[in-house]
């Protein structure tokens, strides 16, 4: 069987997951849908698109468990994480394409105040 894609083998050169989990109203944690996350993600999807990356993977997660500060987004293999946003995803895209990590929207969780406790 070959892939459909061409692909030689399994695997990407970087994978964004942006976390798509969703609670009830009157849970005790928040969850990354109510903030918006699918709407991020749709929209982190086609700007990778737009700008002809290759070899990424951008999809939804569950829960990344750092419900708090999310809408949460983790890219791997580097392992960083960041409080997704409509600001921020131009830079997250320059990031997957070999850019500079965009350390402004680094997931903070020792200096920053939860966003649903602001
Ligand atoms: S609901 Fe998104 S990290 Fe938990």
């Amino acid at each position: 069987m070959k892939d459909p894609k061409g692909r030689i083998e399994p695997g990407y050169v970087m994978h964004a997951f942006v976390c798509g989990h969703s609670r009830p109203e009157n849970s005790a944690r928040p969850s990354c849908s109510a903030k918006g996350s699918l709407e991020l993600l749709r929209n982190f999807k086609t700007l990778a698109l737009e700008h002809g990356l290759t070899g990424i993977r951008i999809q939804k997660s569950g829960c990344l468990d750092f419900c708090e500060f999310g809408p949460s987004c983790v890219i791997y293999p580097q392992g960083e994480w960041f409080t997704i946003s409509e600001e921020s995803i131009p830079s997250l895209i320059e990031y997957l394409d070999g850019g500079l990590l965009p350390t402004k929207y680094s997931m903070n969780i020792c200096n920053q105040t939860p966003l649903d406790e602001d």
